[in-house]
């Protein structure tokens, strides 16, 4: 157990700060790497993570670089927080040729919610505007996020998906995350880029995220869903921390890599331990089925080592932001979702 770790985080300040701690790894990894590096994509979830968390390890590494950030969305935040930072919607062809060209891009631009009813629009955010990135970032190292949901829903006793596993998106957020996936390829397999495509599952923090929606319905007295019974998690700084040094791995043609937890934990289960931090009685709907969109992250964790923030950490650190009325993103994840409609 990493005893660096904060034992409750009581500000958006605090946790910030512990997401975006750069990792030994990250800080040697950023040492030696060639080029400046932009986050495209900034100004969602997780973006600013990622945009703190690189200059966090330029900084440690002291090295000079410059970081990136773009976004259609205000980033003052980060303009405040000294990152270089660009408004630009990615879906205007000319305004992304104006962008600078790093070496280095974490590209993280995408849509999800609202996706049933807008389609066209969730296709044309996942792969207009990453045809427009992979056509400006030619000659450049791309860490482009994808989803675990380009994998078939699996059964528990598959062991998750792992990066053999071939593809099979459920619905069109699914779909179009995949096409995101084949316009940066379209560039790779021509060796005009170099990609690798990180299938995610599910970032964590305490201000949403899969545990925070079974935590704040446990706190509410709201029924947990648990046919989608079991899910992968990782802390979003561990993710984050991962994704960067993935960097070193982008080639061409592209390669994937799972990003997610080590555990596969029951969502009745963490219910139940919200419920004795919380000193409630989760109640539940359904039963699990033994399906869910399970990712195997094992190669991930063997090349980084295991998040330095367990699960069990997570859930307390959650535990105690909802029950202090902190913050929320107010975005759900849908988690218990298994038709691909979001
Ligand atoms: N959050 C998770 O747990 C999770 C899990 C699996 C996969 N992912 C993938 O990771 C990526 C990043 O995740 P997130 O949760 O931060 O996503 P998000 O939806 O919160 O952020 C996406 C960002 O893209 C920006 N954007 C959209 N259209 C744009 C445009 N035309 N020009 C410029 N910027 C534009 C948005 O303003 C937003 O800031 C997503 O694309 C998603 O597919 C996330």
């Amino acid at each position: 157990m990493d005893d660096t770790l904060p034992t409750r985080l009581q500000s958006v300040a605090e946790l910030d700060e512990l997401l975006s701690r750069p990792s030994p790894g990250l800080v040697a990894f950023m040492g030696q790497l060639d080029g400046d590096l932009m986050v495209v994509g900034a100004g969602g979830k997780i973006g600013p993570t990622m945009a703190r968390l690189a200059q966090r390890a330029v900084a440690a590494a002291g090295v000079r670089k410059t970081v990136f950030a773009v976004d259609v969305a205000p980033l003052e935040a980060l303009a405040a927080a000294g990152i270089e930072t660009i408004r630009c919607d990615l879906m205007d062809l000319d305004a992304v040729a104006r962008l600078p060209k790093p070496k280095n891009i974490v590209y993280m631009i995408g849509r999800k919610f609202g996706s049933t009813g807008a389609e066209s629009l969730t296709w044309a955010i996942n792969c207009v505007a990453a045809y427009h990135a992979a056509r400006a970032f030619q000659g450049c190292r791309v860490a482009g996020f994808s989803t675990g949901c380009v994998y078939p829903v699996m059964h528990l006793s598959s062991g998750g998906a792992t990066e053999q596993t071939p593809v099979e998106p459920v619905g069109e957020y699914a779909q179009s995350c995949l096409g995101r996936e084949r316009m940066w390829d379209g560039f790779a397999d021509q060796g005009k880029l170099d990609v690798v495509h990180i299938r995610l599952n599910y970032a964590v923090e305490c201000r949403y995220g899969v545990l925070y929606d079974v935590g704040s319905k446990v706190w509410a007295g709201e029924p947990v869903d648990v046919t989608t019974g079991y899910a992968n998690v990782i802390w979003q700084g561990d993710a984050c921390n991962q994704i960067l040094q993935a960097l070193a791995l982008a080639s061409h043609p592209g390669t994937i890599l799972n990003v997610t937890g080590p555990e596969t934990f029951s969502i009745r289960q963490v219910a139940q331990q919200f419920g004795r931090l919380m000193d409630r009685q989760p109640t539940f709907t359904g039963a699990e089925n033994g399906r869910g969109y399970l990712n195997n992250a094992s190669a991930a964790n063997g090349r980084f080592g295991n998040p330095t923030v367990p699960l069990s950490r997570i859930v307390d650190y959650t535990a105690q932001w909802i029950m202090a009325g902190g913050e929320t993103l107010g975005k759900p994840t849908h988690f218990e979702t298994q038709d691909g409609k979001y």
